[in-house]
């Protein structure tokens, strides 16, 4: 049994708290490789930001779930090599679909955990998030549960449409479960494709412009569970130049569209405490690779594209702490 704490690590409990109040949001960027991470601590660190390094089930079968811990706790030292005396790092599994599976990364390390009941009936989802609370909270490990469904994929799991969270069953939820924080569905989904076109309308110039999130929603669950932390899946915003590049260079991104920054902001600015950005790092890297490869085609150092890339989720990271969470300079 390893506890965070003596890697440097820290839970959600404080952070969120304070985030709560202070009407920002902690970024949670999901990791999967060295340059993710590299990237995620040099903003995070530069920008004075606390951070919740995710890690998913595909990212565990990818890379191995001891060598990501092992990451994470050297993500802390790198912190403070970078100047950053005090970092806040949270080691969060993200989507843990059962008991097992949780109890394995709180026993090696993780300081919060997400257990995603939301595809089970909602009985079968407050009995697995209350048995993973009980076990997560002996060691001081915070819990993430969700109520309702993001379309979308979600690992292996496709679902068509959006289930929205019921105001109606939060209380009831959160008091039989003891969860730490509440994932909710309001409109996000995962990937980066959120929406058909045949959802979107279109703008003057032909753009499609998603509908927006169900805010109403939002503010019943805030007025239910005032000042407790609730989270957003399935938030990026897809970035169009990221997408040109991609497709400018051979990629075949067909109507990518992703969640308007504003609307982010203006969920951080509310109860909605850690939002997750996976998609727009993927694509931030994959358009720096291909614009290198296309300008230097004999290149075959990985560094010298995975180096690019690096760099654009790097800037990717900072604009999304500083403009759109608010988190900077928080620590
Ligand atoms: O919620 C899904 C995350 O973006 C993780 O995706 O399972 O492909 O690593 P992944
Ligand atoms: P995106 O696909 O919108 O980045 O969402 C990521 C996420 O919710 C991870 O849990
Ligand atoms: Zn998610």
């Amino acid at each position: 049994m390893i506890n965070y704490k003596d890697l440097g690590l820290v839970n959600t409990r404080e952070m969120f708290a304070k985030a709560v109040d202070g009407g920002y949001a902690i970024p949670a960027f999901n990791f999967n490789n060295l340059e993710q991470l590299q990237a995620i601590i040099q903003a995070a660190a530069e920008t004075k930001s606390p951070v919740i390094l995710q890690v998913s089930s595909g990212a565990r079968k990818y890379a191995n779930q001891t060598l990501l811990r092992y990451m994470a706790e050297g993500a802390v030292a790198y912190a403070k090599e970078l100047g950053c005396a005090a970092p806040q790092i949270v080691l969060h599994l993200d989507h843990g679909d059962t008991f097992e599976l949780c109890k394995s990364c709180i026993d090696m390390g993780f300081s919060s955990i997400m257990i995603d009941g939301s595809h089970h009936s909602y009985d079968d989802n407050v009995a697995l998030t209350k048995k993973v609370v009980e076990y997560a909270h002996q060691f001081d490990v915070t819990v993430e549960g969700e109520l309702g469904v993001l379309a979308g994929i979600e690992d292996d799991v496709v679902a068509e449409h959006h289930t929205y969270t019921k105001p109606e069953e939060v209380v009831d939820f959160v008091t039989k479960t003891g969860c730490d924080s509440l994932a909710i569905s309001i409109g996000t989904s995962h990937g980066a494709n959120k929406f058909t076109p045949a959802q979107c309308t279109r703008d003057e110039n032909g753009k499609l412009v998603p509908p927006p999130l169900a805010f109403d929603i939002l503010e019943a669950i805030e007025k239910e569970l005032p000042g407790f932390p609730i989270v957003l899946h399935g938030a990026s915003s897809v970035p169009e130049e990221e997408v040109e590049t991609i497709n400018k260079y051979g990629g075949a991104l067909k109507d990518a569209i992703g969640i308007p920054e504003e609307q982010l902001r203006r969920a951080a600015k509310s109860a909605v405490c850690k939002i997750n950005i996976d998609s727009d790092s993927r694509l931030a890297m994959t358009a720096a690779i291909r614009k290198t490869f296309a300008a230097y085609p004999a290149e075959f150092d990985p560094r010298k594209y995975l180096g690019p890339a690096r760099e654009n989720a790097k800037k990717l990271y900072v604009h999304k702490i500083i403009n759109v969470l608010g988190s900077d300079n928080k620590l």
